[in-house]
């Protein structure tokens, strides 16, 4: 069969494993994330304790081979968990995102068994945290505009540079840093380094104070000549770009489904609140202008999750999926922002409130058009592959 058929082959009944999973997702996210996601967006608390929770559940390392720790669970379950964690508290489900499918993923396809055994398990339980630090002052789309030098030392890099907006910066304790080597080879001539939190010379700087996904926490990174052995550059010398952005292609889809969670979380706090709100003697879902939105919001979050589950489909039978996790990841950010600002408008001056949730959902959407890629970014890698084809 050729790609093409296959594409209009995609199975869409879920396994009797995956509506388990998604069920386990839905129960956690209500009856863990909730409670205090209020309080720990506002006070910009990281959730530890949750965070360790889902580690024991295997959530932390989903799609990772047992034999490293990791759940053998499939892309499309790791989407039907983003997108439940994402409804109740893309703060969380952000920290499960980046740990799932940059760092874990990275490793255990690039990595070797010295680094899978020594730093892929440990994430993949959930026992530590890991971060991937791309993003520079100076290089966030332009991402082949690398600063931070990894010189080449012999048996070991000698890293210097600052890292910006790095997820789980101060909580992680395994980092894949992105690094230029040989300036004369541009992005040929970049490394992928593990650093782990206790080098000497690496710092992690102060907390970002965000619109957004507040509870996770956001940093910039200084290295300031950190010794980094040769045993820890992930692949050949010079793999570090193509590393970057085979890691983000997944990544990509992880952050899409977070879209898809804020904006279902929303809708379904719409839906409900409009059963239940009366004005002019009937229940706003009764009045006209209130079903048009609902009719759109509902539409457009279908059409969103079809896109993530394609792309995760795509990855789980070994096709490219480039440009399906960037559509996905452009359209289910677009369809957050918009569903979001209806939930609130909804529910009216409730919606403006902290109580009533929407408004930090609303708050939380912004982030999925900008990070792993802005939505420019995204219709770049779209257009290049359309126009390539
Ligand atoms: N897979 C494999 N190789 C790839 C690739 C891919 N998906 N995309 C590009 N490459 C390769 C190219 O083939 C090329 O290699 P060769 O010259 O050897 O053929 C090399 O990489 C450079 O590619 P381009 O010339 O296309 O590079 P470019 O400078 O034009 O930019 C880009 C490409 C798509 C714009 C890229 O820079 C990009 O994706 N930028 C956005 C970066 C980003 O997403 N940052 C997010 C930070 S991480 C984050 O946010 C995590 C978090 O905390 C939540």
């Amino acid at each position: 069969m050729d790609k093409v058929n296959l594409d209009f082959y995609m199975y869409f009944e879920l396994s009797e494993e995956q509506v388990m999973i998604q069920q386990a997702a839905r129960d956690f996210a209500q009856n863990e994330l909730k409670p205090g996601v209020i309080e720990r967006d506002e006070h910009q608390k990281f959730p530890h304790e949750q965070i360790k929770k889902l580690g024991e559940l295997g959530f932390l390392g989903m799609m990772v081979d047992p034999k490293y720790n990791g759940s053998g669970l499939d892309a499309v379950s790791y989407v039907l968990v983003m997108e439940e964690l994402s409804k109740i508290d893309a703060s969380a489900s952000v920290v499960v995102s980046v740990n799932n499918s940059l760092v874990c993923y990275g490793l255990e396809n690039y990595g070797n068994d010295f680094q899978k055994e020594k730093y892929l398990k440990p994430l993949a339980s959930g026992e530590k945290i890991g971060a991937f630090c791309l993003s520079e002052p100076e290089a966030g789309s332009d991402a082949t505009s690398q600063k931070t030098s990894a010189i080449d030392m012999g048996d070991y890099y000698l890293l210097n540079g600052v890292k910006n907006w790095i997820t789980n910066g101060s909580t992680a304790s395994t980092y894949l840093v992105i690094a230029q080597t040989d300036t004369s080879k541009r992005h040929r001539g970049i490394n992928a380094l593990i650093v782990e939190k206790g080098m000497e010379g690496f710092t992690v700087g102060a907390k970002e104070n965000k619109l957004g996904i507040r509870g996770s926490d956001t940093c910039s990174l200084m290295f300031t000549d950190v010794k980094v052995p040769k045993e820890n550059r992930i692949g050949e010398e010079g793999f570090g770009f193509k590393f970057a952005m085979k890691t983000l292609e997944g990544g990509r889809i992880g952050i899409a489904a977070q879209a898809l969670g804020i904006a279902s979380g929303a809708y379904e706090l719409a839906l409900n609140y409009s059963k239940e709100r009366k004005a002019f003697g009937k229940t706003i879902s009764e009045h006209q202008a209130i079903q048009f939105k609902l009719a759109d919001m509902a539409t457009e979050i279908e059409a969103a999750r079809m896109l993530c589950l394609k792309a995760a489909w795509l990855k789980d039978q070994g096709l490219p999926y480039a440009q399906a996790s960037s559509m996905a990841k452009l359209y289910a950010s677009q369809v957050a922002m918009k569903t979001t600002v209806e939930a609130v408008q909804i529910h009216g001056g409730y919606g403006f409130v902290k109580e009533y949730h929407v408004e930090r959902l609303m708050r939380d959407a912004k982030i999925t058009q900008i990070y792993e890629g802005t939505s420019e970014i995204q219709r770049i890698v779209i257009a290049r592959e359309v126009l390539s084809q």
